[in-house]
């Protein structure tokens, strides 16, 4: 069995990231900077504890000290006769998976490029070109900067370890502390000394221990750039985020701003989200540290503005957006661990510094913020006819559609902000990526077009009955048409897809049908779905037609 740890490092670091680089990539994830695995020395109980003395150097089988970190987790540990550094794994379960990992062909050896990322967004997410750039880029240096912070942190241990000579190194410092407590300082078998000296110090003079201010800094140290993600209802910034989540190599939270409520209040803690990533990282608080939060329906914790109304919270949202702001800034919180037992604690701390927060809100008004903003004339926009009339005419909700878009696209922080969201939560949201919303080809495209579309799983659904199911092209252009008047965007085709089918549904299992066409008049309700049976060639039609309206 392999030990729950692994050599990061042995003075001088210079290779260290080559090494993390050349090492695959599902490596950075597990533990950022492996590079070379020892033999087991550990007991290996698969609980992710402090580490005993027993633990040995894998290099010169040295007992190896813990490294203090600022949390409580003991991640690093080192062998002061070989100045080794390694870093733990969270367990033999975790270490298992990796090895598993490492034999397995999806391993690669270095993060996915921003373009391949987006490339895997392209196959289930029609359009949103800009949110699917912007989010490549925000997941690869969201892993690059965890790769790069963990480098540094276990540098500068190092470096701190060789700046004090004279006192060991930071491991050491209690100890001469406790020599100066007791008031001598004992030279040992020093020739240069006849006799042990002994410097008699009153309690009150004893001369605290500082640690020196480095002389450089040697590492640059990366910040997160959070992600806020706005535009019209049913575009996929939901979903969007739901397809990344399935690729992505560290654990995630999705989590919804809905139901947060201040603490002291039913309803749900926004430390929750925080716990989620815990329980998606299988209760490693090293891991978790490092994931993504998903915060969507953020605007629905908006305070009260002119924009919106009453359909808003009051001040209660702008309390869970203060409640927020230091989760998404970084700060340590304690968690519930989900483990309970004799001797472990209910509650972690868990430090939200790395954590990467993508929000997502429709933000419904903003345009008319934006509008008022950039042109006077454009007041009226929405208020008056544009927006809240009924409309049937395709081309002019194509026009407010589009009229949207472009101020969606020019929407910035001072715009939210007047919206009702907390300046400092909004400062702490560099990246804003509009969704553009769909007309009625891109509607057509979203029905067909993904894989693992809505035409794709309504026919697997025929298919097992051995039945085949078509559409015929003016039949989607009808029920993209449909789904635009409802103004739900995408949301709406499920349901009148749903609509159209119930009746063929219903009747082809344990009947003779071997397929259906469904035509522009059965989305119309005009006439029925046509069915083809396997005695007869000739179409035949259904007995009765299926009615569907726009609403
Ligand atoms: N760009 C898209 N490509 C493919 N399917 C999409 C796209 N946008 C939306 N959909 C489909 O529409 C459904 C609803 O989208 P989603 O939940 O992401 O909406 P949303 O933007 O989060 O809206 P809301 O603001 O109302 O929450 C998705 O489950 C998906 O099936
Ligand atoms: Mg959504």
């Amino acid at each position: 069995m392999r030990a729950p740890f692994v050599l990061v490092s042995r003075l001088p670091l210079a290779s260290g990231l080559r090494h993390h680089q050349n090492r695959g990539f599902a490596a950075a994830a597990l533990a950022p900077l492996r590079s070379e695995v020892t033999e087991d020395v550990g007991s290996g109980s698969g609980q992710y504890s402090p580490v005993a003395s027993s633990q040995k150097c894998g290099s010169c089988g040295k007992p190896l000290k813990p490294v203090q970190t600022v949390n409580s987790s003991n991640r690093y540990l080192h062998c002061t006769d070989c100045n080794s550094l390694f870093v733990t794994s969270s367990g033999s379960a975790n270490f298992n998976k990796w090895n598993a990992l490492k034999s397995n062909e999806t391993m690669v050896k270095r993060p996915p490029y921003p373009r391949e990322i987006a490339e895997y967004l392209e196959k289930y997410v029609v359009g949103q070109n800009a949110a699917k750039k912007s989010l490549s880029v925000g997941i690869y240096q969201h892993y690059r900067r965890l790769a790069n912070n963990a480098e540094n942190n276990a540098q500068n241990y190092l470096s701190q370890g060789q700046a004090h000579p004279h006192h060991g190194n930071a491991m050491n410092f209690p100890q001469a502390q406790a020599q100066a407590a007791v008031g001598h300082l004992d030279y040992g078998h020093d020739p240069q000394f006849s006799k042990p000296v002994r410097i008699e110090q009153p309690p009150h003079t004893q001369a605290p221990m500082f640690r020196a201010i480095p002389e450089k800094e040697t590492s640059v140290r990366l910040d997160k750039s959070n992600i806020l993600l706005v535009g019209p209802s049913g575009v996929g910034k939901t979903y969007v985020t739901q397809v990344l989540a399935r690729i992505l190599d560290v654990p995630i939270a999705l989590s919804d701003c809905t139901s947060m409520t201040q603490a002291g209040y039913v309803g749900e803690d926004v430390e929750n989200c925080c716990a989620k990533l815990l329980q998606n990282a299988q209760n490693n608080v090293e891991r978790a540290q490092q994931g993504i939060v998903f915060l969507d329906e953020i605007d629905k914790i908006a305070a009260a503005g002119d924009s919106h109304g009453h359909a808003y919270r009051d001040v209660s949202g702008e309390g869970v957006q203060h409640a927020l702001l230091k989760l998404v800034e970084g700060t340590v919180v304690n968690v519930k661990s989900g483990r309970k037992g004799p001797g472990q604690q209910d509650t972690v701390p868990m430090d939200t510094t790395d954590v990467l927060f993508v929000a997502s809100g429709a933000f419904t008004g903003l345009e008319r913020i934006v509008g008022q903003r950039l042109d006077k004339r454009a007041v009226g926009f929405g208020a008056s006819t544009a927006i809240h009339s009924v409309t049937k005419d395709d081309s002019d909700q194509a026009l407010i559609n589009q009229k949207r878009d472009k101020l969606f696209s020019q929407a910035d922080q001072g715009d939210l902000i007047k919206f009702g969201i907390v300046p400092e939560l909004v400062g702490r949201f560099p990246v804003l990526v509009p969704f553009h919303s769909f007309d009625k080809s891109m509607l057509v495209r979203v029905l067909s077009e993904p894989a693992n579309s809505l035409l794709a799983q309504m026919k697997y659904q025929f298919a097992m009955d051995g039945v085949d199911l078509d559409f015929d092209p003016e039949a989607l252009e009808e029920i993209a048409h449909l789904a635009l008047e409802r103004k739900t965007g995408a949301r709406a085709l499920r349901s009148i897809v749903e609509k159209v089918l119930l009746l063929p549904k219903f009747e082809v299992p344990g009947s003779d049908i071997a397929s259906v066409q469904v035509t522009r008049g059965a989305v119309q309700g005009t006439e029925s779905c046509s069915y083809r049976r396997r005695e007869q060639t000739a179409e035949q039609e259904a007995p009765e037609p299926v009615a569907i309206g726009a609403s």
